[in-house]
């Protein structure tokens, strides 16, 4: 990333000097320089550059003096940092200047190397903070997010819980109904062969009821509504797997599972709608070992990278020059498990036939509120997320592929067995002991 820096002095002299001195940082892109002759310049190159890191301010100046501007420059509660330049032995203006809140001050005539060794030490000083800002707003949007997503999966799991009770009276009763239901139909039939002159009232109520089609009909909503019950417990037991999001320690789970879980909750975007094909999922898993995860935070990243990976097939769908590409191809999502190369770990390919991604985006997509998506739509957070998950949480590997116009996939690599706690309590001890005995 590169440094700004605006230099204020009303010496012409002074700018040729600065990018004599630093030359080589500038051209490497490290370092940028901007310049102004007097405050008022300064306070009108700050408006334009909001992302300055560091000003660099001559103290006697014609038209705004130096103590004016960073009066000003106070009262815009700047993020960068002040370095004063007054003529040696000046200490009432340079204690005004401290006081007013320059955070160092140099003394004229300026020692360049002086200057180099104060500008870079400050630049180091005011990238920290940036990144510990940075790194505060990203842990506090995570924090919400995650908080959301465990409130989510917490509500999730108590109304699943709540319907998963009389589901199972409807599921479980249901064989028996349609057993006796069998069974009467069977008793019936006997009766009608053993009683083949039934009586007048008989016959008005076999008509009423429309026997024959009552008869042939039975069985076929029995079954149907075993179809609906069973579909219903599916469901359920999809959203109770994916809700489990605050375990706190790994469980042993089928990984195709999950991912046919994530399928279930999803499934009402994949279908056709009034502009677009329905969206076909290809499934080739292959038989696999369980592996050690947070179940729920797994879901997490599939439900990230499915979204994406529909968001994206809509998206080319709704362009016109990509429009003519699914004339003989389906919007497609393809999901393949398998081992993978390393030994011991397996791997998660989700591929897409959407509309891929510019090659200057893919070294952006894990950073936190990287987004091509309009505002309301897409945070930015859903790959970063994925990606630490995957990363830190797993020790595993999460790698993008894409063509633009083609498609893009996604390879994520999950070890099968994690360290227990206890084991890796067991590994610190020992490494420290090893540690210890290298300095006995
Ligand atoms: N399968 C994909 N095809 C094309 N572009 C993709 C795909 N997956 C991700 N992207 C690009 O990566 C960007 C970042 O994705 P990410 O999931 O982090 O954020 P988002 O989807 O924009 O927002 P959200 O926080 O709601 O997930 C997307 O805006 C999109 O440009
Ligand atoms: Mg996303």
């Amino acid at each position: 990333m590169v440094s700004k820096v605006l230099v204020v002095d009303d010496e012409p002299a002074f700018e040729s000097l600065i990018c004599r001195k630093f030359r080589k940082r500038i051209r490497q892109g490290e370092l940028a320089f901007i310049f102004a002759a007097n405050g008022n310049e300064a306070l009108e190159k700050v408006r334009e550059n909001t992302d300055l890191d560091l000003v660099l301010t001559d103290i006697n100046m014609p038209q705004m003096d130096g103590l004016t501007l960073l009066k000003e420059l106070n009262r815009l509660n700047p993020t960068f940092k002040t370095i004063v330049i007054s003529a040696y032995g000046d200490m009432k203006n340079i204690r005004k200047a401290m006081n007013e809140g320059a955070f160092d001050f140099l003394t004229k005539p300026i020692n360049l190397n002086d200057l180099e060794v104060t500008v870079e030490k400050i630049l180091k000083d005011v990238k920290k903070s940036k990144e510990l800002e940075r790194r505060l707003a990203l842990s506090q949007v995570q924090l919400i997010q995650s908080e959301k997503m465990s409130g989510l999966g917490q509500m999730v799991a108590g109304v699943a819980h709540e319907i998963n009770n009389p589901m199972s009276f409807m599921s479980g009763n249901i064989v028996h109904a349609e057993e006796y239901a069998r069974d009467l139909i069977e008793l019936v039939k006997i009766f009608q062969e053993e009683c083949s002159q039934p009586s007048e009232r008989l016959q008005e109520k076999m008509d009423e009821i429309e026997f024959d089609f009552l008869i042939e009909d039975l069985p076929k909503l029995m079954q149907s509504m075993k179809i609906g019950s069973d579909r219903i417990v599916e469901i359920v037991r999809s959203l109770r797997c994916f809700s489990r999001l605050d375990e706190a320690k790994f469980r042993k789970v089928d990984i195709r599972d999950n991912i046919d879980s994530t399928l279930m909750i999803l499934r009402n975007r994949l279908k056709a709608k009034s502009d677009r094909p329905e969206i076909e999922i290809v499934q080739d898993y292959s038989e696999l070992p369980c592996i050690d995860c947070y179940s729920g935070q797994i879901n997490q990243v599939l439900m990230n990278i499915l979204s994406n990976a529909i968001d994206a097939l809509e998206d080319a769908l709704g362009m016109k020059e990509e429009r003519d590409r699914f004339m003989n191809q389906s919007p497609k999502i393809w999901i393949q498990t398998q081992f993978s190369q390393k030994p011991d770990w397996i791997s998660i390919r989700l591929k897409d036939n959407g509309s891929g991604i510019p090659e200057e985006n893919m070294t952006k997509l894990f950073d936190p509120f990287f987004t091509t998506k309009p505002i309301g739509k897409g945070t930015g957070l859903g790959l970063s997320i994925s990606y630490e998950i995957v990363t830190e949480k797993h020790g595993g590997q999460l790698q993008i592929f894409s063509e633009l116009g083609k498609g893009t996939e996604f390879a994520i690599e999950l070890p099968i067995h994690q360290q227990s706690e206890e084991n890796a309590i067991a590994a610190v001890k020992e490494e420290k002991s090893a540690i210890q005995e290298l300095y006995v």
